[in-house]
């Protein structure tokens, strides 16, 4: 048996992403800008942009919401599953990645359907209230306010609005006792929010890969 390893995790990860994501100059160009900003390489992996993409086109999601936009890699995947006529709206703290960001949507010539809003999701969220209802929510930012973003998602979405949220493994720090790190707290408490208010209904995947031991929620507006 090949062992269980990060090395091989990777390895394997990178095969994936080859074989079904394969090469994508737009969004290796959208990397590419986000490194020479300086800005984390915290974005998703190839397989799951993908997988984003995939969730968006299989529920038909038109209006999409993301919460932490980066240097915008799972905007550009999420912006080529709503197609022509369709929307997301990204919000972003940082007016230096909002920008790295817009000129990325741009040059992948998605910059039409792309919103971007700077400013702290707490803050910008109610001002989208009274719109239509989001079809599909990607809640990807800092972990500490994940309660708050779900609760928003919730009362932007509708019923049979899907809501993903990243990170949802750390490492495995979820589980410990012992967690401090507000990051950590913060993800417990949306997974146990996903698991008990009656406004979703909610699975979650570990993943291992290029990022290392992690996760995703899948959730439905019930
Ligand atoms: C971090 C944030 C992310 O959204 C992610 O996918 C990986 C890491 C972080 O803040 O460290
Ligand atoms: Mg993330």
């Amino acid at each position: 048996m090949t062992e269980p390893t990060p090395e091989n995790w990777r390895r394997t990860d990178e095969f994936l992403s080859d074989t079904l994501v394969g090469h994508d100059p737009q969004l290796e160009a959208a990397l590419a800008a986000q490194h020479a900003a300086g800005l984390p390489a915290i974005e998703v992996a190839p397989v799951s942009g993908k997988l984003l993409n995939l969730i968006a086109r299989i529920s038909g999601a038109r209006r999409v919401l993301e919460i932490g936009t980066l240097g915008g890699y799972s905007t550009i995947w999420l912006a080529r599953a709503v197609g022509e006529g369709g929307t997301v709206t990204t919000i972003e703290a940082e007016p230096a990645n909002a920008a790295v960001a817009r000129a990325s949507i741009d040059a992948a010539g998605l910059g039409e359907r792309v919103a971007i809003r700077i400013g702290r999701a707490a803050d910008v969220l109610p001002t989208l209230e009274g719109s239509d209802p989001f079809d599909l929510v990607f809640i990807d930012a800092d972990k500490e306010s994940n309660t708050i973003y779900l609760d928003w998602a919730a009362r932007l979405g509708r019923p049979g609005t899907v809501i993903l949220l990243d990170n949802i493994g750390r490492d495995g720090e979820i589980v410990r006792d012992d967690a401090t790190d507000p990051r950590v707290t913060g993800t417990r408490e949306a997974l146990h929010m996903l698991g008990t208010d009656p406004r979703f209904d909610a699975t979650a995947l570990q993943t291992v890969g290029i990022k290392g031991w992690d996760g995703i929620a899948i959730a439905v507006i019930v």
